[in-house]
């Protein structure tokens, strides 16, 4: 039961599952922009790249952020049922975060209670009150539910950047890559009883940044310049050379937009299961029927908030707002 009620001048607080990869360092980095928002603590999934590199990249940004006193812990290696699939380090550069030094090359300083332990302690601390966001493959926030099984009914809400319910994948034909790395954690999280918001391929791939835009945050200094400078440019020519446009794609960013601007994207209410057989594996298949009955296989689930459309301009204009105040950070 959520018992938070949202108070003035109170800052939500927000955990964030990650696999950093360059976009959820663009998101984090609106996170610790955000003036409402209090991250509580990061824990880190294996998915871009493999998990010590995206707990390295991850414990960096916190560095590169001045932001060490925030707790992060390492989560899964490898999908929950299945053995571990191909990385997305042709997106991402052979760092997982652009191939150009972009975050201090820092050890990280591991919350030894581990991933499972501090999502559930972290989600007890603000009781009703903490939101996750999952910006990776759904495989810590499956094993949370295992670890913790009213978990789904403490926490306040979860976002996630995944799955494709409108459109085609961007991994396979059918299946976009967080939800194809796990499909059986999905259709888990997909099912359990919390609030949760998906923004996916159908919203994600229409939110793009020009180039110019990412040359002019480059230009600043601080975090803010050094990301959108070092880390941004080798996922910006994947962009150039594989879909032929002058910019980025802004898939988890989008999803973190959600904790402040949620009335800028239109939602769909729909049950969601997740193929886990054949060539639609990962493939996200909304029910929308709307007579109040399902087919079985989607009868008794949960209804997921659906992004199904965004104002893009909006979105754009107030990620670049929060980009161009920059962050104090303890780098040169
Ligand atoms: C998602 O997959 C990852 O490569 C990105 O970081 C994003 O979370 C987009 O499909
Ligand atoms: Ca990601």
């Amino acid at each position: 039961m959520n018992t938070f009620s949202d108070q003035p001048g109170l800052k939500r607080p927000v955990l964030i599952d990650t696999d950093p990869g360059v976009d959820d360092a663009l998101a984090l980095l609106l996170a610790f922009a955000m003036p409402d928002i209090d991250v509580k603590a990061i824990t880190t999934v294996f998915g871009n790249g493999p998990l010590d590199m995206m707990t390295h990249n991850a414990a960096g940004l916190l560095s590169l952020f001045g932001r060490t006193d925030i707790p992060i812990a390492a989560g899964c290696s490898k999908p929950r049922d299945a053995e571990l699939g191909g990385d997305a380090l042709f997106v991402h550069g052979p760092d997982g975060i652009g191939g150009n030094k972009a975050v201090p090359d820092t050890t990280p300083e591991l919350d030894p209670r581990g991933a499972l332990h501090l999502i559930a302690d972290t989600a007890s601390a603000h009781e009703g009150a903490l939101i996750l966001v999952a910006l990776g493959p759904l495989t810590n926030i499956a094993a949370a539910l295992d670890h913790d099984p009213d978990l789904d009914l403490r926490v306040r809400e979860l976002i996630i950047m995944g799955g494709n319910a409108f459109g085609p994948g961007n991994a396979t034909p059918t299946a976009e890559a967080n939800i194809l790395n796990d499909p059986e954690a999905a259709d888990i999280v997909f099912g359990a009883r919390w609030t949760v918001r998906m923004v996916g391929l159908d919203v994600t791939e229409k939110l793009r940044m020009p180039s110019q835009q990412r040359r002019e945050l480059a230009a600043q200094t601080g975090p803010v310049g050094r990301v959108f400078d070092r880390a941004v440019p080798f996922y910006e020519d994947f962009y150039r050379n594989a879909a032929g446009f002058d910019g980025i794609v802004l898939h988890d960013p989008a999803a973190m937009m959600v904790l402040t601007h949620p009335n800028l994207f239109d939602w769909q209410p729909a049950p969601i299961r997740v193929e886990t057989l054949g060539m639609s594996r990962g493939k996200t298949w909304p029910s929308l029927r709307n007579e109040g009955w399902h087919p079985p296989d989607w009868s008794g689930r949960p209804n997921i908030q659906i992004a199904r459309t965004s104002d893009k301009e909006n979105l754009l204009q107030e990620m670049m707002t929060l980009w161009r105040q920059g962050l104090v950070g303890n780098h040169t």
